[in-house]
């Protein structure tokens, strides 16, 4: 049987490490983008993936970081089923429009979750459309959702995932004649560390977050998936205004 690899951003913790591990568990190899430096969970997962899974140094803010990874799911294989953009930043929760902003953490924050994702896309596109499922999975937020936005802060986040949409929709627009697929979701209020400290007001832990993730994913891959155009969909299955 023909392996299939994924890939996901992001995966030391978190959302994107559950997601590691529930694509190993639906048959997937998985190639895991680590940021952190050294020994985590992730690397448990890989000594006992039995070669399922390979955790490769990434950061995706990173040009020539990005570039090293490709080469090495280049040495792996030349077909990627699922790229799954899941690696991202907060930045400030406070500050308003009438308080003194940091633009310098605003265009750190822009480099991970907007072009992070699009570097990702770019490089991994011609594997991408070479495999069976051709799908980029970009990780939003209700919080990048324009229609429904009721913050006066969190200017690098909102701004950056608003941002992440309009990509995922050019290349939508670029791809889907071609049957490559995207999906746009909010993986919901989860309980992770992405504030600096255990979120403990989310709803979702990670391994429920990335199993309603991967139900959407195998909904859009299913054959007989009916749906039309690309929507921003949140954990319940809901379409939320771009
Ligand atoms: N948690 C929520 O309630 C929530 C809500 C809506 C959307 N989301 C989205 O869900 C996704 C997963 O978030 P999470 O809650 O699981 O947060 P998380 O635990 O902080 O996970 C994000 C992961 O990305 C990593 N990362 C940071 N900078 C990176 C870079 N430059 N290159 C590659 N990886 C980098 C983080 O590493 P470090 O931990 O070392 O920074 C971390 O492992 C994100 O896209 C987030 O925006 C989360």
């Amino acid at each position: 049987m023909m392996i299939k690899w994924a890939f996901v951003t992001g995966a030391d913790r978190g959302v994107g490490l559950s997601l590691a591990k529930g694509l190993l568990a639906r048959g997937y190899h998985v190639f895991a983008g680590q940021y952190a430096e050294d020994g985590n969970e992730l690397e448990r997962l890989e000594e006992t993936s039995e070669g399922k899974l390979k955790a490769v140094p990434l950061d995706i803010s990173d040009g020539n970081s990005v570039s090293k990874a490709l080469e090495a799911v280049a040495a792996v294989t030349d077909r990627l089923e699922i790229l799954i953009n899941n690696g991202a930043i907060l930045g400030d929760m406070q500050a308003t429009v009438e308080d003194e902003l940091d633009f310098e953490e605003m265009d750190k924050v822009f480099r991970v979750n907007t072009l992070g994702a699009l570097r990702m896309s770019n490089g991994l596109i011609g594997p991408i459309m070479k495999s069976e499922s051709k799908l980029i999975v970009n990780i939003s937020s209700e919080a990048g959702s324009i229609g429904s936005c009721w913050r006066n802060a969190w200017y690098a986040y909102c701004m950056s995932k608003a941002a992440l949409n309009m990509q995922s929709q050019l290349i939508h627009n670029q791809i889907s004649p071609r049957g490559g697929k995207v999906l746009v979701l909010h993986p919901g209020h989860v309980q992770t560390y992405m504030q600096g400290k255990l979120d403990t007001a989310g709803k979702l832990t990670p391994d429920e977050s990335a199993g309603q993730i991967l139900e959407r994913i195998a909904q859009r891959l299913d054959p007989g998936y009916a749906g039309e155009g690309l929507a921003l969909i949140d954990d319940e299955g809901k379409e939320l205004p771009w």
